[in-house]
């Protein structure tokens, strides 16, 4: 349910700031229809992404080198439709690499890599990856400064149909609600008028998270969302990944044990480009493999 909060001050900006796109009595009115349900956050239903037996992502004998350099190394891994997976290693364990090759970034030298069983994201290039369902929060916050919050999340939303039709568009009561939705789930909602550079480390990255979620993805890729961050922050963060885990398939990577320890269900480790463990949290911790690869660092 939407906060009471949330809904006036949403009515609020709008009244302000946006006068000209609705006046608020008719955004009230378009709120308060209770005969449509709101699309919020579900991904839209893509015929071609089919995970009928419940598996969203494959990862099958991947392998990539630089300069004879094998950062990759048949590398298999599965991630199933809703499923929220830390992935661990030490540094220059391939984690990253691993996510360059699912957005279509780098291009592996063998195997293969599916979203569903119908995508072959080896054949999409990243724009095509991304509008499949892919998206992908990068380490350092990548927010536009000199916008709001709102501004911000509304600009991701337009996506890859550019700005253009950002201002020439009218917002639906729904897309509405899925910003006010998202300020709500990224604890932003009495922040939507700062300007994006004012926050603090951990609310631009929450931030970020909120302008992929108006993307509607069906696989979040977080590379170390919670370096940098306080306690505090990380335990809003973990609170957030495992409030989109179910509706979402989220993969993040972390070094903090803490954190992962927080949130993970089920743990990957990877060293030298490979898995090298597979597990609840518990029994990787047990493994011995596990131990000799991080005190070997
Ligand atoms: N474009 C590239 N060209 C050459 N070498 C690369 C390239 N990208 C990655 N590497 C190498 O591949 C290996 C894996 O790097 P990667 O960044 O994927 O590791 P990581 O597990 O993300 O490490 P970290 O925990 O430090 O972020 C490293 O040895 C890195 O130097
Ligand atoms: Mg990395």
């Amino acid at each position: 349910m939407m906060s009471k909060t949330l809904w006036s001050e949403g009515v609020r900006y709008q009244a302000e700031h946006m006068p000209e796109r609705t006046g608020s009595g008719e955004f009230i009115s378009d709120l308060t229809r209770r005969d449509q349900v709101f699309s919020f956050l579900k991904p839209p239903f893509n015929p071609k992404v089919d995970v009928k037996n419940g598996m969203l992502l494959y990862v099958e004998g991947v392998s990539v080198s630089f300069d004879g350099f094998k950062a990759i190394n048949d590398l298999n891994l599965y991630i199933k439709e809703g499923e929220l997976r830390c992935i661990i290693g030490p540094n220059g364990a391939g984690k990253t690499t691993m996510m360059d090759i699912i957005t279509g970034k780098t291009r592996p030298d063998k195997g293969d890599v599916w979203l569903g069983q119908q995508l072959n994201l080896l054949n999409m290039d990243e724009a095509q990856i991304a509008n499949a369902g892919i998206g992908r929060k990068f380490q350092k916050p990548t927010v536009f400064e000199a916008l709001s919050v709102w501004e911000n999340l509304e600009l991701a939303m337009a996506g890859n149909k550019g700005t253009w039709y950002l201002f020439r568009a009218v917002l639906s009561s729904d897309q509405k609600c899925d910003i006010m939705r998202v300020l709500e789930l990224i604890g932003l909602e009495t922040h939507y008028k700062m300007q994006a550079g004012k926050l603090s480390h951990g609310q631009k990255q929450w931030l970020e998270i909120g302008m992929l979620l108006m993307q509607k993805p069906r696989l979040l890729l977080v590379d170390e969302p919670v370096a940098g961050m306080t306690h505090q922050e990380m335990d809003r963060t973990s609170e957030l990944l495992l409030s989109l885990a179910g509706e979402h398939s989220i993969m993040v990577v972390e070094h903090d044990m803490d954190f992962v320890r927080s949130i993970a269900s089920t743990v990957t480790v990877l060293h030298q480009g490979h898995v090298l463990a597979e597990g609840k949290m518990k029994d990787i911790q047990d493994d011995p493999r596990v131990r000799e690869v991080y005190l070997g660092q």
